[in-house]
């Protein structure tokens, strides 16, 4: 028998990119791969990029750099690049950097077989489709291994809002829903092998139609026996359907939890991001989304520095965040991407956006501070997932995704139980079970 070759794949970016390169690897896995580590023992290594802004993009020609001397050492080396990066730049990555061989986009990465066994011949392969079949249906069915208690789930993909600065209906294509019954097949085979809580994911998720709405397809996924939790993301405020909303009320096993981005709190910067919606109409939505869930834990991001900000604006986007009051939040200062509209605008001076994103970040860490710190006392779901760090700790995630560890746990990874939160740290909970 021989050995089987080894795969390194590094991710960055979102979590659709984790799911991918599961799904990566599983495809490989059928050309006798198994996945390592390291990316010293590997014998083809994969960087599944982002390119949502400049420094994610530019983090991959710096990591290419640092296998020059691996390939060197081992001439059979197999280096790719997939994900959005790979869409976006294709075969301007092996012109800027002659040692990869294989350059592969998010919505072709089923055909990384026959790929594979062209670079075996010494030849580069290069795929930025976006064919018309079904990745996921033309993908080797997983293998029916044990797999930890959380898992993503993709149930649409792309988008066509067109913000002003977003390169993902480019490098994602345009918004595609898979169909429900693929979906509901997926999440029965991720349960039986051991999944508890299930993320949907998708760029627009909210705007989810593979047959029914996904609130519809969350109810359809409330009745897999042995799914305990489901979570999506990421929405749009505009595709906030009423029974999405309301199910946040009534469907026991949707976490309250809403990543809901509004970007900006000044409706001039609203409308040239071409986000069609004000901050009016998004304060509507979280409001009706807390008349339905009082407890939901709201999350967003934010962009500072956007093209024409000025100080006027960015205080907008402090005061909704006052209104909103985020348990958790992801801000950037805007980075310019080629191809996009807001490129060709006049940019904020670079130091004033660093500037307003100190301001806003102690804002949003103000916050989550006092939503966590709000945890104490109280008693929340606790999904464990893996051994903590000392002896005999558990860590798990609870209801609202904040990380909590009890010491002196006798629930195991894939355990759901009641935890009372006794103390706050810096950025996790601890608490205690609830007999
Ligand atoms: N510059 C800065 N942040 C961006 N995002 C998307 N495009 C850009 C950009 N050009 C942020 C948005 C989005 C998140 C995934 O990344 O806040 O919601
Ligand atoms: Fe990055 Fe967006 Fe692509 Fe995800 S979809 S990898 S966030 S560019």
């Amino acid at each position: 028998m021989t050995a089987p070759k080894k795969l390194f794949i590094k991710t960055y970016g979102c979590q659709m990119n984790v799911y991918d390169s599961e799904r990566m690897a599983e495809a490989l896995g059928g050309k006798g791969y198994v996945e390592t580590k390291s990316a010293d023992d590997a014998d083809m290594i994969l960087l599944n990029t982002c390119h949502i802004r400049e420094k994610a993009a530019e983090k991959v020609y710096s990591e290419l750099g640092r296998f020059k001397g691996l390939k060197a050492e081992k001439p059979d080396l197999k280096i790719g690049v997939a994900g959005c990066v790979a869409q976006a730049e294709g075969e301007e990555i092996m012109r800027r950097q002659p040692l990869v061989d294989l350059v592969v986009g998010p919505q072709s990465y089923h055909r990384l077989p026959e790929m594979e066994e062209k670079t075996q011949t010494g030849e580069k392969a290069l795929d930025t489709d976006f064919p018309e079949e079904d990745k996921f249906e033309k993908l080797k069915r997983r293998p029916k291994a044990k797999r930890g208690p959380t898992a993503f789930l993709t149930v649409q993909e792309g988008c066509d809002k067109f913000c002003a600065f977003c390169v993902v209906p480019y490098t994602r294509g345009t918004e595609v829903s898979r169909p429900a019954d693929r979906i509901l097949t997926e999440a029965r085979d991720l349960v039986e092998r051991g999944v508890r809580e299930i993320t949907l994911l998708g760029q627009n998720v909210n705007a989810y139609h593979g047959g029914m709405t996904l609130a519809q397809l969350i109810w359809e996924l409330d009745k897999v026996d042995g799914l305990e939790r489901i979570r999506f993301t990421t929405s749009h405020p505009n595709d906030m359907q009423d029974d999405l909303i309301e199910a946040h009320g009534t469907c026991a096993k949707l976490m309250p939890y809403l990543h809901l981005p509004v970007q900006a709190g000044s409706d001039k910067i609203l409308k040239r991001m071409n986000r069609s919606h004000t901050a009016e109409s998004y304060l509507r939505v979280i409001e009706r989304i807390r008349a339905a869930r009082p407890d939901i834990l709201i999350s967003g991001d934010f962009i500072v520095g956007f093209p024409e900000e000025t100080e006027e604006d960015f205080q907008a986007t402090l005061d909704l965040i006052k209104e909103v009051k985020y348990g958790t939040a992801y801000s950037f200062k805007y980075s310019t991407r080629p191809g996009t509209p807001a490129a060709e605008r006049p940019q904020v001076d670079p130091e004033e956006a660093d500037d307003r994103l100190r301001r806003l970040q102690a804002l949003l860490n103000q916050q989550q501070r006092e939503v966590q710190d709000s945890m104490v006392g109280r008693e929340v779901g606790v999904l464990f997932e893996k051994p903590g760090r000392f002896d005999g700790q558990m860590v798990g995630k609870s209801d609202y995704l904040h990380a909590v560890h009890v010491a002196d746990c006798s629930k195991k990874a894939g355990d759901l139980a009641r935890v009372r939160i006794v103390s706050s740290g810096t950025n996790s909970l601890a608490g205690e079970l609830i007999d």
